[in-house]
């Protein structure tokens, strides 16, 4: 009786872990970008949204954003580089996002990640390539 309580313990919190795991993220655990996207997923999308990890924290609509509010990643391009700064600086201008949420290697494992899944439903804008003159 004792034996069968325990395992069934042991089943829900197995159950528990796994679905804390990825639930919500679509990058495949044998991906590279795995653990960044769960990283992401935990520290990131309460303010920003991006559909491969079901971050949802973007506004929405003008009438119900709020100051907290971050870029929309499905739109937004990142590299690496502006990642990590953001990170570091709190986003572009500092006034927002919390500084340092993550550091190390969890900041460049978001940054790789984010850097590879950003941008996916970016609008392609027509470019022209102009030449210019120093002269
Ligand atoms: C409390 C809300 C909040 C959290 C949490 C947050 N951000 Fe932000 N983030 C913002 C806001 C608001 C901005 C826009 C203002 C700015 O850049 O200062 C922003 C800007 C950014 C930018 C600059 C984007 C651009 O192109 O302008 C990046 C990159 C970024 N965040 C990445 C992250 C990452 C990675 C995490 C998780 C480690 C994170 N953010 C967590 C609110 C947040």
């Amino acid at each position: 009786m004792k034996a069968a309580a325990i395992s069934m313990l042991l089943l829900v919190c197995a159950a528990a872990v796994g679905a804390c795991g990825s639930q919500g993220v679509s990058v495949a655990t044998t991906s590279p970008y795995h653990r960044g996207a769960v990283l992401f997923r935990d520290h990131c999308s309460g303010c920003h949204t991006l559909s491969v990890v079901g971050a949802q924290g973007s506004a929405t609509s003008i009438s119900n954003r709020v100051k907290t509010n971050g870029p929309n990643f499905n739109i937004r391009k990142e590299n690496p580089e502006q990642v990590l700064y953001a990170i570091r600086n709190g986003g572009f201008s500092g006034a927002i996002m919390p500084e340092n949420i993550v550091v190390g290697q969890e900041a460049k494992q978001i940054a790789e990640f984010l850097a590879a899944y950003s941008g996916k439903s970016a609008q392609k804008v027509p470019a022209t390539n102009i030449t210019l003159s120093t002269k």
